[in-house]
């Protein structure tokens, strides 16, 4: 009964503009690893689930791009969507046709941007995840200790229970700098990890719950899921679904959250500044993934260009400089959440 569905369809943006909505960062190999992160993602979940219980939900316009990177996943096992309503829709979405298959599926919903280290330690945390939501009608997270005030992150206030699966006090989305400082303080909290264990009865009962409209809007084409009607009756269900992440729409809401603190090295590689922190460094903090670099007196730098050259000559601190056959990016470090805002305005070139 075990299942898994991975997200793939965000576009990446504060990642521009290495990443772009045409081909986006999940299918790009950003730290040269030899895979991409959906690669990685799906190599993580098929040693211990069996390939044809993997879904890879997505835009439409990336089919083709998961089908060439995951050979191995069943061709059927891709799910499309239509247009892109974050991520609520899109667990909806699967959670609605999976229950169809098998009521009693127990599911993991994982993200596709992440880096994990500890591949024994990751499986070990999914499986303890699947026993308990097994058992219970829980809604489980995977916890990660917190470093430092991210903005970027949810933030979980949990009771230090007995065993290893606690209950959550309270879920709160993409904290501001000072919300997420005091939380940093007063200790008993941890970032969420965006992978998500429940059982598919369960997440659909929650969405019925606390997210109805998306509920009921799925309910209502429920008879053309499985069938050769599905791709248009999910178009129209989809223009009618307001864009939001399950974190607001479920997670912030749910009575029956309960989270796994786990030990795995975690990073979502989501920022210019994550890439930073997991390249190797020169003495003075720079970063780059082009051995043709050369950055003189400067420092804490991330330099990233695929065929240019780059030098940087003298005074250059803390700067991401990205350079594309496209386009040309730098930014302050501290400004790279805003990359986002600015994508929009360029968007010819995304
Ligand atoms: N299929 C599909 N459709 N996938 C989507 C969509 C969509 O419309 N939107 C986003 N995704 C995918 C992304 O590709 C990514 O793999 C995953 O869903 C999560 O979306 P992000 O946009 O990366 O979310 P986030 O990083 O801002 O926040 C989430 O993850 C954090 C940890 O990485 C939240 O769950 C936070 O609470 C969490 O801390
Ligand atoms: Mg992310």
């Amino acid at each position: 009964n075990h299942y898994v569905a991975i997200m793939a369809g965000g576009v990446g943006s504060r990642f521009w503009p290495m990443s772009k909505s045409s081909f986006p960062k999940q299918f790009l190999d950003i730290l040269n690893t030899g895979s991409t992160l959906i690669q990685a993602t799906f190599e993580r979940f098929v040693s211990f689930i069996p390939e044809e219980n993997i879904f890879v939900v997505t835009s439409q316009e990336y089919v083709s791009i998961v089908q060439d990177q995951l050979p191995l996943l069943p061709a059927q096992n891709i799910i499309a969507e239509p247009e892109r309503k974050n991520t609520a829709a899109c667990i909806a979405y699967i959670s609605f046709k999976l229950n169809k298959i098998n009521p009693d599926a127990n599911l993991i919903v994982a993200p596709s941007d992440h880096l994990i280290g500890d591949l024994d330690l990751f499986t070990e945390s999914c499986l303890k995840a699947l026993e308990f939501t097994s058992q219970h009608q829980a809604l489980v997270t995977l916890g990660i200790k917190p470093t430092h005030a991210n903005t970027g992150y949810g933030y979980i206030q949990y009771e230090n229970s007995q065993g290893e699966v606690h209950p959550v006090i309270r879920f709160t989305e993409k904290p501001h700098r000072e919300l997420a400082s005091k939380f940093l303080s007063e200790g008993n909290y941890l970032w969420n990890s965006g992978i998500f264990i429940w059982k598919v009865s369960d997440i659909l009962d929650s969405f019925e719950t606390y997210a109805s409209q998306i509920f009921q809007i799925f309910l209502d084409i429920i008879s053309f899921l499985n069938t050769p009607h599905e791709s248009q009756a999910i178009a129209y269900a989809y223009e009618n679904i307001s864009p939001i992440s399950i974190d607001y729409a479920v997670m912030e809401k749910a009575k029956n959250v309960f989270i796994i603190p786990v030990d795995f090295s975690w990073n979502d590689l989501g920022t210019w500044n994550s890439a930073w922190e997991n390249f190797q460094k020169d003495g003075a903090q720079n970063a780059s993934n082009n051995q043709n670099t050369i950055l003189v007196d400067s420092k804490g730098c991330m330099v990233h260009s695929n065929e240019k050259k780059v030098v940087v000559i003298g005074g250059l601190e803390d700067m991401i400089v990205v350079n594309t056959p496209e386009a040309l990016l730098i930014c302050k470090k501290e400004n790279e959440q805003q990359i986002k805002e600015y994508v929009a305005r360029v968007k010819e070139i995304t």
